[in-house]
């Protein structure tokens, strides 16, 4: 984006436009109500109101960074996810719109009123535990990451977003969990191949790795959930696991070796086979 070098100051209608041509008129948007704190109304209503010059700089560099690839919720640190407002830096994943469908069949397992609990392994941002939680307020929800920097956004959201049924710890999966059992398990764990081209494209680029890939064409972190899970589960209690596009047939196998029965899967918007899961069979 190029600024007149006369200094002019120039309108917030002259700044969209400016960038709306380099990274489109949303996100140019996105990033203006970030730098002015304002509503998407307001640069509206005060679209010929002039930006200081410490406003129009800092618009630029976050343009200019845009620009270069990096993730808009990186530069906002703020990402919606079921409606709410989640803080997220690049030490966690950015929550998908695709991951939503993982938030609808837990609360679909989870009649509101009923206390039970809940269990999300790998919680990054908190965006499944804490929307989990704040839609079934009597659920006591556990969330778990191995990452400390993952773990203290986590608890950023839920202080944010005032949440109190949610615990949240720093763990290798299941370890730290010994003996306790849980009505439902969900997780979006890493599930990328290391060497999956798509780590080069993208927001990919920027996010964590240890958020993104696992091992055995991606599938270790699925397998080791699956094989821990049914000693954290009560009889009849479900898991839930979101996974790659060609990873459902595999991962409903391994739940069906594992002793959970209705396996099913399910698409995401898209139609892609996104979540499996099974309940786990009383014996
Ligand atoms: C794909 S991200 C999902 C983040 C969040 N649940 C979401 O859906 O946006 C996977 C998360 O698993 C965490 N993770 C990776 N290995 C782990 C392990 N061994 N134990 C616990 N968490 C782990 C990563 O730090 C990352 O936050």
């Amino acid at each position: 984006m190029k600024f007149n070098p006369s200094m002019r100051q120039i309108t917030i209608r002259e700044a969209l436009l400016q960038a709306g041509r380099d990274i489109g008129d949303i996100e140019a948007r996105m990033l203006l109500q970030h730098v002015l704190n304002v509503s998407q109304a307001y640069l509206i209503v005060h679209c010929e109101q002039a930006l200081t010059a410490d406003q129009a700089r800092s618009f630029r560099l976050l343009t200019g960074r845009r620009t270069h690839g990096e993730p808009v919720a990186y530069l906002t640190g703020r990402r919606e996810f079921y409606s709410l407002d989640f803080t997220v830096t690049p030490a966690v994943l950015i929550p998908r719109p695709e991951t939503e469908l993982m938030v609808d069949l837990a609360l679909a397992q989870i009649p509101p009123g009923l206390s039970c609990k809940i269990l999300d392994l790998g919680t990054g941002s908190g965006a499944i535990a804490l929307c989990i939680a704040k839609h079934r307020p009597v659920a006591e929800v556990t969330a778990v990451d191995f990452s400390a920097d993952a773990v203290a956004i986590a608890r950023t959201n839920a202080k944010q977003l005032n949440v109190g049924n949610v615990r949240i710890l720093e763990a290798d999966w299941f370890n730290g969990l010994a003996g306790e059992k849980f009505n439902l398990i969900v997780s979006n764990p890493p599930y990328v191949a290391a060497g999956d081209s798509h780590l080069t494209q993208g927001d990919l680029r920027f996010e964590p790795r240890m958020a993104l890939t696992a091992g055995g064409e991606g599938l270790d972190c699925l397998r080791s959930i699956i094989a821990s899970a049914p000693a954290h589960l009560v009889a009849g209690g479900v898991l839930l696991l979101e996974h790659g596009y060609d990873q459902a047939e595999i991962c409903r196998q391994l739940l069906s070796e594992a002793g959970f029965g209705d396996v099913f899967s399910h698409p995401d918007l898209a139609g892609i086979m996104r979540v499996s899961g099974g309940s786990l069979i009383v014996s």
